[in-house]
């Protein structure tokens, strides 16, 4: 296989094995068609984009039925407000924002000129509920054309750019709609902020890519999008958020910095470390877990069905028999199976009135929101970002 974006062949560095959608909470009937793909890391030594292999088709993964909302989470509420209020700080005319799901950000650039555009029909509702302008479909080169005219000065995206395969063409789409002074502002996971805290879990299907400030130069540059800036967030474990633009040569002391400081990306030792990192990790959590249920009796309970769980349920072989259910507080997620491993999703209630004696923590990225909000929970803190450990 070839990278994505400079076309250099490129090898895994390792295999999940085989994996089921990470947002593929399904009822008992689906299961027979329940659907799996090879999940395998690769870096391209070229552009150093850290990338899986094989990737499900998008519409099985962005449909009707997604169950991620990002309003779920207050702190990201609070978040993508400041990240808007950011951008207005320029002054913007018009501001595109890609997959903008249930416009938790955009409903915050209604007062200007302002679209989103998002394929999952069911959280594009929700943000024309809330007074937004959205399309519904996948944002790409062809789609672009239909916008150009507009008087685009910024295109914003948070936690979707590393989600579509096409890289050159989404970049080619960018640059058709932005104006020449416009701005690309997106902020991704951040992939020296996964290799530091070893949250594997990261790697998932939707996450095609895991960016650093150097593969973000390096594969867009090839399409006329030129890095400007970064800034780190504290958002899903440690994110990174670029500004691209279209003139070269405009980039701060601190992108340059960034640049530096990523030397060891390019290091293929780093991903050997990461591999064992993550191998070490599976024999942990899997034998502190059955240690916890079948030697010391204790009921064990996921809390968050995120998509990351999917990744970490399948790949260290975690069932039902270990973990009795995962508690999530949004509705389309509850009553259905995890995927691959068919643990139930049940409500949150069921947390609150029957608690485990351990919470294994999946939403690891909302653990102050968490914390603040179960001060009254009795029993232990299973983690396994930034290690396993019970709190
Ligand atoms: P998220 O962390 O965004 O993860 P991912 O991108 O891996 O899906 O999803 C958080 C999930 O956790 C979401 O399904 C809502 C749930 N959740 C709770 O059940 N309780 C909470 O207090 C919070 C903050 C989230």
């Amino acid at each position: 296989m070839k990278c994505r974006a400079c076309n250099t062949p490129i090898e895994p560095f390792m295999s999940f094995g085989r994996m089921p959608l990470a947002n593929g909470f399904l009822t008992a009937e689906q299961i027979p068609t329940e659907e799996f793909y090879n999940l395998a890391p690769a870096v391209c030594p070229q552009c150093s984009l850290f990338q899986i292999m094989e990737q499900p088709m998008p519409d099985r993964m962005f449909h009707s039925q997604y169950p991620y909302y990002t309003s779920n989470s207050m702190a990201m509420q609070k978040h993508f407000e400041a990240f808007a209020n950011k951008v207005k700080e320029r002054d913007p005319l018009f501001v595109i924002e890609l997959g903008c799901n249930d416009g938790t950000m955009l409903r915050h650039f209604k007062d200007i000129g302002h679209l989103g555009i998002e394929p999952a029909a069911n959280v594009a509702k929700v943000a024309i509920e809330r007074g937004c302008n959205v399309i519904q479909g996948f944002f790409d080169h062809k789609f672009a054309q239909s916008i150009i005219g507009s008087d685009v000065n910024a295109v914003v995206a948070a936690n979707v750019i590393c989600h579509v395969a096409d890289l050159p063409d989404l970049a080619a789409g960018v640059r058709a709609v932005l104006k020449d002074d416009g701005l690309f502002i997106f902020e991704e996971p951040y992939l020296p902020a996964m290799l530091n805290r070893n949250s594997f879990d990261q790697v998932y299907d939707e996450h095609v890519f895991m960016f650093s400030a150097s593969s973000v130069r390096n594969a867009f540059s090839r399409y006329g999008l030129y890095l400007m800036d970064c800034e780190p967030q504290w958002a899903h474990g440690g994110s990174m958020r670029y500004t691209l633009g279209k003139q070269r040569d405009r980039m701060t002391d601190r992108a340059v910095d960034r640049l530096l400081l990523e030397a060891v990306l390019h290091q293929p030792g780093t991903y050997q470390q990461f591999k064992q990192n993550v191998e070490r990790a599976k024999q942990q959590l899997r034998s502190t877990i059955i240690g916890l249920t079948k030697i010391s009796q204790k009921r064990v309970v996921g809390y968050g069905a995120t998509s990351k769980s999917t990744t970490v349920l399948n790949y260290c072989e975690l069932t039902p028999d270990d973990i009795e259910y995962i508690s999530d507080t949004t509705p389309i997620k509850q009553g259905k199976l995890s995927p691959g491993v068919h643990i139930p999703v049940k409500p949150y209630s069921e947390f609150q009135n029957n608690p485990p004696d351990v919470a294994l923590l999946f939403a690891w990225n909302h653990r102050e929101e968490i914390m603040a909000k179960e001060t009254g929970f009795a029993g232990k803190w299973l983690n396994y970002v930034p290690g396993v450990s019970l709190t």
